[in-house]
């Protein structure tokens, strides 16, 4: 097993001490129901964001902060499968606000829902697998900042309440997004894909108050990397994923900060040390005015993995 799992928790910040960064921002995220997606809502909603999460499996309520319930609103919906779910979860967002009293409006979106593959290569790749994983990783972000793109541009227009400032998209790419050596050939291609849109929406609208990032997670510990576990005994590609394993491993050995040793060959098939945590920061920095003159980056949040 190259990854450690742990069930999704109820994060409760260190501080009590409030942090606006978000106050009066709506922010729309994908994914929201476990791993990135789950800490980005929780961490957004501890810096005040309003959140509208959309995932197609459901949400459970006991992973936010009683505090939280109020900013949040959950949409559940498969953005491949249900037809116009994209342009329908933006609507959503933007009417939930105004039924809340908040403003109808959708400062960010973040695009985290996504699929692994099972390692195939171009010689035994499916077209039902390339097409799925096309789907959830590069035609539903695409599709989303579509959707987001009208309001956001309107934002920017609006002189009494924009100040210029449109919005902000992030997208969730991966190492994958850089690398041919670490996952198969549609979930590399996707990322990849998702990079290059990234930059594209990042050009095209720099003048119209909107900025575009991606983050590139390395293995981080979720249930991306559980379904990796769940099929290293069965129904991953043999030959893709025995020319990937030595590159994964790489990672998972690096230094432990908890012990102060490096991972042992043993411990190296346990355990990767990023956390859905960590890449949530990440965004939340590239989703805040911190960030007002990065554009059109892909942020590695890999511990160096992806210079290799
Ligand atoms: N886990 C990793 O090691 C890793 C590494 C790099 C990048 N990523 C990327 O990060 C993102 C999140 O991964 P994660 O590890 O948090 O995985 P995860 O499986 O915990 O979360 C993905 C979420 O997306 C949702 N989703 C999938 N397809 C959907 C659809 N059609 N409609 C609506 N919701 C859908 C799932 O229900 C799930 O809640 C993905 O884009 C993944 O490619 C993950």
């Amino acid at each position: 097993m190259l990854y450690n799992t742990s069930p999704d928790q109820l994060y409760e910040p260190r501080t009590t001490v409030v942090n606006p960064v978000g106050y009066g921002k709506v922010a729309l995220v994908t994914g929201c129901a476990s791993g990135i997606g789950l800490a980005c809502t929780q961490l957004l909603l501890e810096h005040q964001f309003s959140v509208c999460g959309v995932d197609r499996s459901p949400f459970d309520y006991n992973l936010l902060r009683v505090a939280d319930h109020g900013r949040f609103h959950f949409h559940l919906a498969d953005l491949v499968k249900d037809v116009g779910a994209c342009d329908e979860a933006v609507r959503i967002c933007l009417q939930a606000a105004e039924r809340d009293d908040r403003p109808r409006r959708v400062d960010l979106l973040v695009n985290v829902a996504g699929v692994l593959d099972n390692f195939a290569s171009a010689d035994t790749v499916t077209d039902s697998l390339w097409d799925h994983v096309l789907a959830v990783n590069l035609t539903v972000p695409v599709r989303m900042m579509r959707a987001v793109l009208a309001p956001m541009k309107e934002q920017a227009a609006n002189k009494t309440t924009g100040n210029g400032q449109g919005g902000v998209i992030i997208n969730v790419a991966s190492t994958a997004a850089v690398s041919g050596a670490v996952a198969g050939i549609a979930y590399t291609a996707s990322k990849h894909g998702l990079v290059g849109a990234t930059k594209n929406v990042a050009w095209r609208f720099r003048n119209e108050g909107i900025r575009c990032n991606a983050v590139l997670p390395g293995a981080v510990d979720s249930s991306v990397g559980q379904s990796i576990a769940n099929r290293v005994d069965g129904g991953l590609d043999a030959g893709g994923f025995t020319q990937a394993e030595p590159v994964l491993a790489l990672q998972a050995h690096t230094q432990r900060p908890d012990t102060g040793s490096p991972s042992s060959t043993k411990s190296a098939n346990t355990g990767t040390d990023i956390t859905a945590l960590e890449v949530a920061r990440a965004i939340l920095f590239l989703a805040s005015d911190a960030a007002n003159s990065i554009n059109g980056v892909c942020l590695p949040v890999d511990k160096a993995w992806g210079v290799m």
